[in-house]
């Protein structure tokens, strides 16, 4: 039995902080973070805990089931409400949840982690997973610093994973780590957001075109036989020198980034959940996610959307 997407909801906080707000104090423009980023607004305020069940109820809505039908929810974040106990407890318990429930760390690549994860452990017998991607990294960033605080925005999105379903939903997946990298992109326990930005695009586009070409050939397929990418809302740079590489259209590509900023393990959930709502996605599409990020950290899967999921 293979496992399906039966649900997705999204939360973001009401306040919106453009990019002028940040050039009325800090030595920027809206010119230069769009022309640099392809970012215009970013929302913040809430906790990674609250987005969360916020997201996770609406998932829940989507999919027709209540908490108490979920046995194993996945919290992927790089910004837990504390360092002490895992947030997903929290979230677990605010949603009625059963099972079990756990945090899972790879920064931006975190909800392509955990979607893959929790695929493999309804494969060993779970029904229901809440997968959720939340993150409050305006808490963490340096509201001073231009060269980050424009980057960053808050968020969470969550997508609800059922088994018994006829086929596969994820055809392919690589996940990976480069430990030696990881004093590119970093923050200490109660400090900011320290990340050398040249280098790290560097990478991204190197590590993303590698991940992407693996899993395409995994699934036995090139990309035109994508039906919509979903990259890690990071930069429309960065997409976009990996579209131009890979021969993927932009016209193909779910892009959030310009309202939400970069919201590391919420932006892939954030930019499938939209495409979902607005209907870009079909019965049967053949679904490319992926991400890179702190760690240095990468996951890139193929999945194939909308199976149906247990009897209701
Ligand atoms: N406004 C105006 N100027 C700025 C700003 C700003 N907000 N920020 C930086 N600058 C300046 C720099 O100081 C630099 O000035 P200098 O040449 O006098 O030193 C100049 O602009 C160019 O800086 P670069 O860093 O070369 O600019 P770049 O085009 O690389 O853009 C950016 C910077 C947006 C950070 C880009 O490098 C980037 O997107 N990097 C990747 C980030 C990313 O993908 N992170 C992913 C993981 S996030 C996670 O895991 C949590």
């Amino acid at each position: 039995m293979g496992s399906a997407i039966t649900g997705w909801g999204d939360a973001l906080p009401d306040r919106v902080v453009t990019n002028d707000e940040f050039a009325a104090r800090l030595d920027t423009s809206d010119e230069w973070i769009v022309a640099r980023t392809g970012i215009r607004e970013r929302r913040m305020g809430s906790t990674t805990s609250e987005l969360a069940v916020q997201a996770g109820r609406a998932a829940l809505k989507s999919a027709g089931i209540d908490g108490a039908d979920v046995d194993l929810l996945v919290l992927a974040t790089t910004t837990p409400d504390q360092a002490i106990p895992a947030t997903s407890a929290a979230v677990h318990h605010a949603l009625g949840c059963r099972g079990g429930a756990f945090d899972l760390n790879a920064a931006c690549a975190g909800f392509v982690y955990a979607l893959v994860t929790a695929d493999a452990l309804l494969g060993a017998g779970h029904r229901r997973a809440l997968v959720i991607g939340s993150e409050t990294l305006s808490r963490v960033t340096d509201q001073e610093d231009r060269s980050t605080a424009v980057l960053f925005g808050d968020g969470a999105a969550a997508i609800v994973l059922e088994s018994g379903a006829t086929g596969d939903l994820v055809l392919s997946y690589d996940l990976g780590v480069d430990g030696s990298a990881a004093s590119l992109l970093y923050a200490d326990h109660g400090g900011h957001i320290h990340m050398e930005g040249r280098e790290v695009f560097r990478r991204a586009v190197r590590t993303e075109m590698v991940s992407i070409e693996r899993v395409l050939a995994d699934a036995g397929i090139g990309p035109d036989d994508v039906d919509l990418f979903v990259p890690h809302q990071a930069n429309v740079r960065i997409i976009e020198a990996v579209n131009e590489r890979l021969g993927l259209p932009m016209e193909r590509t779910a892009i959030v980034l310009d309202h939400t900023g970069n919201t590391s393990a919420a932006s892939i959930p954030l930019a499938l959940a939209e495409a979902a709502d607005s209907g870009r996605l079909a019965e049967g599409d053949t679904v490319l996610l992926s991400g890179f990020g702190a760690g240095m950290t990468w996951a890139s899967a193929v999945i194939r959307w909308g199976r149906r999921g247990l009897p209701r």
